[in-house]
């Protein structure tokens, strides 16, 4: 049997992405074979192709962090699962192609019924911004928090989380982001026109209890001049800082991702050495989940029965096939982009029974 897979060439561009046909990879020891329903597209992919994320394969490699499907063949020395059971699961890498093969322990069953772009949705987005709020911030009803990006796939996760938790929010975005940020409870502000950290001071009364901030760089510190004190900034994401020179180049951007960790480190020290009690804490869904896999397996079943229950509702901004991984990358590197954006497979993808 043949499948299809993405395959990163080398470090670059959308035009290093290439579609391959190729035999079907067959299960080893203690592994399964998944058929992907859905694939999620997300930055890290993008910082991936480009070298310049923590966590970036040498090519070739395929992307994709997360990936939901069925389980289609068991290898040797696997029990507890059987064929056609849903399951999800956080590859990191892989996740673009059809079939995929994982150690039994990375896959958590998926109930029954789901939208497989929706629970696909949970894995990197969801996770990251439900351990960020209850593992990380610890935010309690009524308190407040600035979201940044709230337009973005992890950013309306947040929103809605946040929502749940009984949270004010407040939320960055472009223009073309507003009306899904006030849709989620929120109130928007433009970062492109507004300074968001005056603008949160002034409609918070002092500042919130907690911001989300993916931007990185000097942005995080910024960002810490909207915290009241005691309240904390949770930094996820090095975007800023790692592009700040060179973004492409033929090795993976190891002085960027340095300078990058480096600039967090001494943002991290700031809080707790100046008076003001305002912190700044780092967040990774991929070292969480090696230090605490109980947490992410548990954390994933809480967000899929919320999905289950109805009282999450992740934006899905497009679904396309996996032959156009390319353009779906593009489309998340252009911005604007509301909610998540899912490669499908299959001639028929969406609710997996
Ligand atoms: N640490 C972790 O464990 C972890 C896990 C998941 C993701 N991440 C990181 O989280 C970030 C977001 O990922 P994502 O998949 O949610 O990306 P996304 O869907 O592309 O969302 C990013 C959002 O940020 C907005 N934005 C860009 N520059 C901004 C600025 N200066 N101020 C405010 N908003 C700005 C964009 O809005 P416009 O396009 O409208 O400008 C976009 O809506 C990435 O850096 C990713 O690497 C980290």
């Amino acid at each position: 049997m043949r499948h299809t897979r993405i395959v990163v060439t080398r470090y670059g561009g959308p035009e290093v992405l290439r579609v391959l046909e190729e035999a079907c990879p067959e299960p080893g020891l203690g592994q399964v074979r998944v058929k992907v329903h859905a694939a999620g597209v997300s930055l890290p992919d993008v910082l991936a192709r480009q070298g310049i994320h923590p966590e970036t394969p040498v090519p070739p490699f395929t992307p994709g962090w997360d990936l939901v499907g069925e389980v289609d063949r068991l290898g040797p020395g696997v029990s507890g699962f059987e064929r056609g059971q849903v399951v999800a699961a956080m590859p990191i890498s892989g996740a673009y192609a059809e079939f995929v093969c994982l150690p039994q322990g990375e896959l958590v069953p998926v109930p029954p019924g789901l939208d497989a772009a929706e629970a696909v949705s949970l894995v990197l987005n969801y996770i990251t911004a439900y351990q960020m709020l209850h593992r990380s911030a610890k935010v309690q009803p009524g308190q407040r928090a600035l979201v940044h990006g709230a337009a973005g796939g992890v950013g309306t996760a947040l929103l809605q989380l946040g929502r749940l938790a009984g949270l004010e929010l407040y939320g960055t975005c472009s223009e073309r982001g507003a009306p899904a940020v006030s849709g989620l409870g929120a109130t928007p502000i433009d970062y492109r026109r507004q300074d968001a950290v005056a603008e949160v001071l002034r409609l918070s009364g002092g500042g919130v209890d907690a911001v989300f901030d993916p931007i990185g760089g000097s942005h995080l510190w910024a960002s810490r001049g909207a915290l009241r004190p005691g309240g904390k900034v949770v930094g996820y994401g090095l975007a800023t800082s790692l592009r700040g020179e060179g973004l492409t180049s033929s090795r993976p951007g190891r002085r960027q991702r340095f300078r990058g960790t480096a600039a967090f480190g001494l943002y991290i020290l700031g809080g707790w050495l100046l008076p003001g009690r305002r912190r700044v804490v780092p967040y990774s869904i991929q070292t969480l989940k090696r230090l605490k896999p109980d947490w992410f397996r548990e954390d994933l079943a809480a967000l899929l029965n919320l999905l289950a229950q109805g009282r999450i509702r992740p934006l899905i901004a497009h679904r396309l096939p996996l032959a156009e991984a390319r353009r779906a990358q593009e489309l998340l590197e252009q911005g604007g982009v509301v909610g998540k954006i899912v490669l499908v497979c299959g001639p028929s993808p969406g609710v997996v029974k």
